[in-house]
């Protein structure tokens, strides 16, 4: 099974950006543990990140060019209001699994309440920080087709 994972804006930034909220660890830190991850459920994996709303639905689209079997995004704060990525889940029909590493429904600013990528997502995961991942990937070795 090959998945792509695909991190939006800011997630670059992990490690110093607020970390009382996203904590210590850096991007590196959850690049490492989203491969070994793959590793131990012998998932192959190819991992992105971006700040740009055109880049993310670029790399979804080339996720259908290059027949992954699944997509798993952290679009960030797009996931708030990007129509133009949730119309390119859509579009390249495959399974794309929407995770957060903190629950933003529980969060105080309201414009994280809505959430417009989960009703075009297989399923959401959130709140668990790396462990959010973690669970998608176990999600996408059960329930997704190799
Ligand atoms: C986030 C939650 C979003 O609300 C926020 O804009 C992010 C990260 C998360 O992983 O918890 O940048 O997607």
């Amino acid at each position: 099974m090959h998945i792509l994972i695909i991190n939006g804006p800011n997630l670059n930034l992990l490690g110093s950006r607020e970390p009382s909220i996203y904590g210590n660890k850096s991007y590196k830190d959850l690049e490492k543990y989203l491969h070994e991850c793959a590793q131990s459920l012998a998932i192959t994996i190819e991992i992105h990140q971006s700040n740009l709303e055109g880049i993310i639905i670029d790399l979804l689209h080339y996720a259908k060019h290059k027949n992954f079997q699944a997509v798993i995004l952290n679009a960030a704060a797009y996931s708030h209001y990007s129509y133009a990525i949730y119309d390119a889940i859509k579009a390249i029909n495959l399974p794309v699994i929407n995770v957060h590493l903190t629950d933003p429904s529980n969060r105080s600013e309201a414009f994280r309440k809505v959430d417009v990528l989960k009703a075009a997502s297989l399923k959401t995961f959130k709140g668990e920080g790396f462990e959010s991942y973690k669970k998608a990937l176990i999600y996408c070795k059960k329930e997704v087709k190799a």
